[in-house]
């Protein structure tokens, strides 16, 4: 049994109304916003959200991942395929086709048999500003559109890595599409900030910081909805279940899932506890894959946060635990942030919960 569907478009959803608000706000008026927030909190789901209100309302918005794009080319296709159709017909066809010269060419869909464009089959290479060109073009169809149109790149830390776009471009080009609205959502909460600093490329440009979703209001709704599904989750239970899974969103369905899956009669925090251990376990090939992965000093930094240890720099825990010198340490801190082993946060703290158990189970306190 399966309660929650996590990370699929049409799942179930709670909170988030003022959040959805601001951003459909934005792509309403053709604004900008940076939408940031550690991982797994509900960025995307909330975006897409948006996204489907403003659609329902008349608008179109093309949506960018940039961390599943591999390159220019799939960010350039990803953006061709979701030109409405009515773009692709009469003038305004003739207008994208201009402005994509020798990039693009027009077709008929083989499955619907509507208009499609398509990277132009004899492009070997697409030019180093393919993806710019794009969306310049977008900006004018979307002065003739009927509705508002958005542009969302998710994950947009990394358009620079994929399509060579520095933040400082991002930026002008995002001024000078006046006719688009430009929503920018990324997890790499430090970077981000960094770039939203004064003399920073989005110093000024407003920001939405997704939080996690209130405790207690996830674990009425946890609750509530495993309820529904016959599980008879105890409101000690529903808080258990929340603060293991540290109020993170998609921890909290998982473990949600989890704890329907093992449930016999009334579960209490005891049986969240299990139910805690046994997803741990079950991630355990995942997480000894992510261990062989990591250098002697990333594991021994990990086993003493994951043993409750604070003062990492200090000369006991370096001792213990055997890490190096504390401005290695410190070096070694900063890559496991970068590799999203430790929340974006300055207080060194593990990501994943289950990681965090795991790596107890795996490793001797000291
Ligand atoms: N408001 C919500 N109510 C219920 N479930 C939600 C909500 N927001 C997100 N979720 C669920 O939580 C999971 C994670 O959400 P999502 O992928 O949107 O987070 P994210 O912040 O974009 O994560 P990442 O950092 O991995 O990109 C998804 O399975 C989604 O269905
Ligand atoms: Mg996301």
């Amino acid at each position: 049994m399966q309660p929650f569907r996590v990370g699929v478009p049409d799942a179930a959803f709670t909170d988030r109304a003022d959040e959805v608000a601001r951003v459909l706000d934005v792509m309403r008026s053709g604004g900008r916003l940076v939408v940031y927030g550690e991982r797994r909190l509900g960025k995307t789901t909330l975006l897409r959200r948006a996204a489907a209100r403003l659609g329902r309302e008349g608008g179109v918005v093309v949506y960018v991942d940039a961390w599943a794009a591999a390159d220019s080319g799939a960010v350039f296709r990803s953006i061709l395929s979701q030109l409405p159709g009515g773009w692709l017909r009469g003038e305004r066809v003739t207008d994208l086709l201009r402005a994509l010269a020798g990039m693009v060419t027009l077709g008929v869909s083989a499955t619907s048999g509507s208009p499609v464009l398509r990277l132009d089959p004899g492009q070997r290479r697409i030019p180093d500003d393919a993806v710019q060109r794009l969306i310049r073009a977008l900006d004018r169809a979307a002065a003739r559109a009927e509705g508002p149109v958005a542009l969302v790149i998710d994950e947009f830390q990394k358009l620079e890595d994929r399509t060579g776009i520095t933040p400082a471009e991002l930026r002008g080009l995002a001024q000078e599409c006046a006719n688009l609205s430009v929503i920018l959502s990324g997890s790499a909460k430090g970077m981000i900030l960094g770039l939203m600093a004064p003399d920073a490329p989005f110093y000024g440009v407003p920001a939405l910081e997704v939080r996690p979703i209130d405790a207690t209001h996830l674990a009425r709704w946890v609750r509530s909805v495993l309820v529904k599904a016959g599980v008879e989750l105890s409101p000690e239970g529903a808080r258990a279940l929340v603060q293991r899974a540290e109020g993170v969103t998609s921890y909290v369905l998982e473990l949600g899932n989890q704890v329907a899956a093992d449930a016999e009669g009334s579960v209490e925090p005891a049986d969240v506890d299990a139910a805690f251990r046994a997803m741990t376990l079950s991630r355990a090939a995942q997480y000894e894959l992510l261990w062989d992965g990591l250098n002697v000093h990333a594991r021994n930094l990990l086993a003493a946060l994951a043993h409750g240890e604070e003062a990492l720099t200090g000369q006991s825990v370096r001792e213990r635990f055997g890490l190096p010198a504390s401005s290695t340490v410190v070096y070694h801190l900063d890559q496991l942030r970068k590799r999203a082993f430790l929340r974006p946060v300055s207080e060194p703290a593990i990501a994943d919960p289950f990681f965090r158990e795991w790596i107890t189970l795996r490793t001797a306190p000291r």
